[in-house]
C-alpha cells in the first residue's frame, strides 16, 4: 500500500517582517541577508500561536481533500516549537477540527519533522494500521531566536502546512530517513523552562545556537548523496524526477544540491524569499503552494527532501 496525498492547506502569520526592518534592530542589511541566503522576509507570529497556525493549515488541508474530520484515524504533528509541552499540539489539533476517532501525537525531527512524519505514516498505511493521516508541520521559530544574534535571527520565519494523506493500491512510497546525534551541538536550543530545587548547574541557553558553516557543510553533502541513494534504490536517475520539493533553509543549499545532483534549479521550487526557514512547515506550506498552483501534475515523480538539528536528514520518492 501507497500513501497518497489528498488535500494540502497552509497557515502563515499576518506580520510580514523584511530584511529592512531586521537592519532597524540588529547589525545587518538587504544586500547581506538576501546574497548569503535568499531570504527577503519572513512571517512572525504575533498573538497567533503554533497551536493556532496548526488548526488553520490542518482545517485548509481537510476542506482540500473533502475530507470529514471523523475520517481521520491519526494526527502527527511535526514541530520543535511547540506552544505548551502538554498536551501535544496534535491532541489541540484533535480537539479543534472534532477528529474524535483519531490518535494524535507530535514527532520532533526539527527542520526533518514533516518528511519523517510523512514516512511514519507511510509505514502505518503499510502495515495495515491506520488509512487516513493528517500530517501537519508547524512552528513559531521566533520564541526561540535570540532577536540580538544577526547570525541566527535573520535566517528563520514561522508558520504551518499540512496534507492528509490516504492509503491506495500500490507499491509504497519509498523514503530514507538518517540521523547524528553527535553533531546535535551544532544546531541546538537548549531551552529548559523549569528547574527543581536541587538542579544547580550551569543553566543552558534558551535560545537557538548554531554553527552557520557547519550545518552549512552538512546540507550540501548530506542531502545529495542522501536523494542519490533513494533514486538508486528506486532504479531513477535526478534527471527522471520532475520537481524536488526541499526544505526551504537557504538558497545557496537549494542551488548546490541541484548542481551536485545534476539537475537545473527550475525543478527546485523555492518560497523561502519570503517565509525564511520556518523548520518543520517548510516542506509543506512549499507543497500546497505548489499544488494549488497547480504545478503538480498526476503522475509527477516528486522528491521531498529536509534536513536540520539532531542532525536529521531524509528523503522521499513521491508519485503525484
Ligand atoms: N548581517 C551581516 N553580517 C553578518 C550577519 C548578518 N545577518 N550574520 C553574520 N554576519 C557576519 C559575521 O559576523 C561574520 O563577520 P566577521 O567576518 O566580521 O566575523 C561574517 O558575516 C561572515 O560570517 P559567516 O558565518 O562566515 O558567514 P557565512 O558566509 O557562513 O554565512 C550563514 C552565514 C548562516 C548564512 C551560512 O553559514 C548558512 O547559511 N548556514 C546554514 C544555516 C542554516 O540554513 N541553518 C538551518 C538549517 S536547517
Amino acid at each position: 500500500m501507497r500513501i497518497k496525498v489528498i488535500g494540502t492547506g497552509s497557515a502563515l502569520p499576518a506580520k510580514i517582517v523584511t530584511n529592512e526592518m531586521l537592519s532597524r534592530i540588529v547589525e545587518t542589511d538587504d544586500a547581506w541577508i538576501s546574497s548569503r541566503t535568499g531570504i527577503r522576509e519572513r512571517r512572525i507570529a504575533g498573538e497567533e500561536t503554533t497551536t493556532d497556525l496548526a488548526v488553520s493549515a490542518a482545517k485548509a488541508a481537510l476542506e482540500d481533500a473533502g475530507c470529514a474530520p471523523e475520517e481521520i484515524d491519526l494526527i502527527l504533528v511535526a514541530t520543535f516549537t511547540p506552544e505548551h509541552c502538554l498536551p501535544n499540539t496534535a491532541c489541540a489539533v484533535q480537539a479543534a477540527l472534532g477528529c474524535r476517532n483519531a490518535a494524535a501525537f507530535d514527532l520532533n525531527a526539527a527542520c526533518s519533522g514533516f518528511l519523517f512524519a510523512m514516512n511514519t505514516a507511510q509505514a502505518y498505511v503499510e502495515a495495515g494500521i491506520y488509512r487516513t493521516i493528517l500530517l501537519v508541520g508547524a512552528e513559531e521559530v521566533s520564541k526561540v531566536l535570540d532577536w540580538e544574534d544577526r547570525s541566527t535571527c535573520v535566517l528563520f520565519g514561522d508558520g504551518a502546512g499540512a496534507a492528509v494523506v490516504q492509503a491506495r493500491e500500490g507499491e509504497a512510497m519509498r523514503f530514507l530517513q538518517f540521523s547524528d546525534g553527535a553533531q546535535g551541538q551544532v544546531l541546538a536550543c537548549m531551552e529548559r523552562t523549569a528547574e527543581n530545587p536541587w538542579h544547580t548547574a550551569e543553566k543552558p541557553p534558551k535560545t537557538l545556537t548554531m554553527d552557520g558553516q557547519a550545518v552549512f557543510r552538512f546540507a550540501v553533502r548530506r542531502v545529495p548523496e542522501c536523494i542519490r541513494q533513494l533514486l538508486a534504490q528506486a532504479g531513477k536517475e535526478p534527471e527522471e524526477i520532475d520537481w524536488f520539493l526541499l526544505h526551504q533553509a537557504n538558497k545557496r543549499i537549494l542551488d548546490s544540491v541541484a548542481n551536485r545532483l545534476g539537475v537545473e534549479e527550475g525543478r527546485f521550487p523555492m518560497n523561502l524569499d519570503r517565509y525564511g526557514n520556518t523548520s518543520a512547515a517548510s516542506i509543506p506550506i512549499l507543497l500546497d503552494e505548489v499544488r494549488r498552483k497547480g504545478i503538480l501534475k498526476e503522475g509527477d515523480q516528486v522528491v521531498l527532501a529536509g534536513f536540520g538539528a539532531g542532525l536529521t536528514w531524509g528523503a522521499a520518492l513521491l508519485t503525484w
